[in-house]
């Protein structure tokens, strides 16, 4: 898909296209409203409107990621709502069918609040984001609503799994792929290495799409301590 990426917008890369790929996998779109957080050029997003979503909210913090966005919706007939804020906080009080993210998940520096590295950085664990969205998706999911969500697998698989429970839904890895290092964890795999995040002369990391359901209206929830296999 040819984009407009403005400088300093993250390039839509394997991350991107794995969690497409489930997206459109998962029989999840016809219909459905979807919010896309961390939503870039916009192109998990435009999958979504493409694939059938009624209503599509794409949100960043950055503004420039926004304009790419709306051009890039307007440039296909698509429609995508933006919105500018930090993860939720834009779309606070609305639930959606379907929640979305590509979100920034590369470990090995404190986390970033301007520039492009905001795009990847999130803290010394990659777990920054990656914790908020667990916690705060139940809250806007509707009821037997999905959130699909795309990380590497050296921030913790186990980890999503777990706040994923904590936060009440049920959640299982959907999608793995081996990819080679990008540029950011190339120059970054020295450090990861010393961190014990890596092995010396790594090069390539595992990319796993999470799914996490939140029970229909009726079912019972999942209680934590309960876990289904994920
Ligand atoms: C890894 S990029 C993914 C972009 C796009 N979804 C894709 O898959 O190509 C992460 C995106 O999250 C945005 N972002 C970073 N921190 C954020 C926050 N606190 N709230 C909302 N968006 C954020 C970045 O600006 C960036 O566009």
């Amino acid at each position: 898909m040819l984009l407009l990426r403005p400088p300093g917008v993250y390039r839509p890369q394997g991350d991107t296209s794995l969690l497409c790929e489930a997206l459109t996998g998962a029989g999840v779109l016809r219909g459905a409203s979807v919010l896309d957080v961390g939503t870039g050029t916009g192109m998990v997003a435009l999958t979504a409107a493409r694939g059938g979503a009624r209503r599509v909210t794409a949100v960043d913090v950055s503004r420039r990621a926004l304009l790419a966005v709306r051009v890039n919706a307007l440039a296909r007939g698509l429609r995508v709502r933006t919105r500018r804020g930090d993860l939720f906080s834009a779309v606070a009080g609305e639930r959606f069918d379907v929640i979305v993210s590509n979100p920034p998940y590369v470990a090995g520096e404190p986390a970033c609040a301007h520039g492009a590295a905001r795009a990847w950085d999130a803290g010394l664990d990659g777990r920054r984001h990656l914790d908020r969205i667990c916690a705060q998706a139940p809250e806007y999911l509707h009821p037997g609503g999905t959130l699909l969500m795309v990380h590497s697998a050296l921030c913790g698989v186990r980890s999503t799994l777990g706040a994923l429970h904590e936060a009440g839904l049920r959640a299982s890895v959907v999608a793995r792929r081996r990819e080679p290092f990008g540029p950011v964890m190339n120059a970054r795999a020295g450090r990861l290495a010393s961190l014990g995040l890596i092995t010396r002369g790594q090069y390539e990391e595992e990319l796993v799409v999470i799914r996490a359901d939140r029970a229909a209206a009726g079912t019972a929830a999942v209680r934590p301590g309960h876990r289904h296999a994920g």
